[in-house]
């Protein structure tokens, strides 16, 4: 009923308009006064954390999207290596696992059968099992050895949002609790990253405020067959993601590319008024992969590409070679996705409606997928 979409059009609208609080309250009394994490839901314990020499996610759909960033900052505050795996890849290779091995299930309903039939083998294998999940007592975390919930509330839109954006959280959490347990030197990075954490639920607030121009942008491609998205680093996920909603709820054809793969390939696939997405990282921080997708910019724009560039705030390189420029605030590089990705959910949102598609039952589509 209208009532329960708090006067939204929309459930997607509605839970995309809650992201600022659905972080915070994930973050909420997981972080002290001194900057340490303090995750006593995480059950176990901190000699096994130690001694895990390896960590595998898996999920699916938007959920393992998470993982595939959760990857990036696992790896760079702990130094575990760090796999990511569709659930329903996993368990069909023989995948390697043993009691070292930490597996994290990410899932919003915590019944999707896919991640819950990975995640019963990885524990047949003795590893253990932390799960991410948004509802209580559902049968993913009561399989697993532990669980970080996030704290999104109902998520009723079959396109995950907000979800997505605490699970987000909740890998980074997790990310610099494992770092924090194994004796990481808690250094100024991150500090940063904690200080910046606090502060995020106001920067998407902000990215909220600006989203009219992306919601024109959007009507205006209404007609268009195909979006391709590219990213690097934590972007890359993001252009998944940004194509997947697109495919989910548009119904378009849409594609997310690792923008270093442009010239082995999809470049190709470039041509006149070809609407191509581009998630460009901090000019600050990692200055060599800004630099390498300023000129991807430029390259498919000499083919044609109509360029839609979504850039951090200040970051004036990129404006020559932006057809359309959305701007998101500064952040630490690993955090951009909790910024970047919510103009591509607004933009898959808008686009949608604007083809007359119902936007919270895409056709064909469960919220949550019980069978294999
Ligand atoms: C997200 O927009 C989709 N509904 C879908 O990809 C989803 O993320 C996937 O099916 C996994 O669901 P889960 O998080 O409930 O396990």
């Amino acid at each position: 009923s209208a009532a329960e979409k708090g006067g939204y059009a929309s459930f997607m609208l509605k839970e995309i308009a809650e992201q600022p609080k659905a972080v915070a309250d994930t973050l909420l009394g997981r972080i002290d006064t001194a900057g340490r994490l303090t995750l006593d839901e995480v059950r176990i314990p901190a000699a096994v954390l130690r001694e895990a020499d390896k960590v595998v996610v898996i999920a699916c759909g938007t959920a393992f999207h998470a993982g595939l960033i959760a990857k990036y900052a696992i790896e760079h505050w702990t130094r575990i290596p760090c796999e990511v795996e569709l659930a329903s890849e996993f368990r069909y290779r023989d995948p390697i696992l043993d009691r070292r091995t930490l597996v994290i299930a990410i899932s919003q309903s915590g019944e999707t059968m896919d991640t819950l039939m990975a995640l019963r083998h990885a524990r047949e294998q003795g590893a253990k099992v932390l799960a991410i999940c948004n509802t209580n007592g559902s049968t993913i975390p009561r399989e697993s050895d532990a669980v970080l919930y996030t704290h999104a509330g109902p998520e009723v839109a079959v396109a995950s949002t907000k979800a997505f954006l605490t699970q987000l959280v909740a890998c980074y959490l997790l990310a610099l609790y494992l770092g924090q347990v194994r004796g990481t030197k808690w250094g100024d990075e991150i500090h940063a990253v904690v200080r910046e954490l606090a502060r995020i639920g106001d920067e998407v607030d902000r990215v909220l405020e600006t989203m009219e121009p992306v919601r024109a942008l959007a009507r205006s491609l209404a007609h268009k067959d195909t979006v391709l998205f590219l990213g690097r680093h934590v972007g890359y996920p993001v252009a998944l993601e940004g194509a997947l909603k697109l495919k989910e709820l548009a119904y378009m054809h849409a594609e997310g590319f690792a923008a270093g793969e442009l010239k082995h390939g999809p470049i190709a696939l470039i041509e006149d008024d070809l609407p191509v997405v581009v998630v460009v990282p901090s000019p600050r921080g990692r200055s060599v992969l800004h630099d390498k997708i300023v000129s991807n910019i430029q390259e498919i724009r000499a083919r044609g590409a109509r360029t839609i560039v979504i850039a951090e705030e200040g970051d004036e390189s990129v404006a020559p070679y932006a057809d359309h420029l959305i701007r998101v605030p500064a952040t630490p590089t690993l955090l951009q996705p909790l910024v970047a990705t919510v103009p591509l959910q607004v933009f898959a949102c808008e686009l949608a409606t604007a083809r007359g598609n119902e936007v919270d039952q895409p056709r064909n589509l469960a919220k949550s997928v019980t069978v294999e």
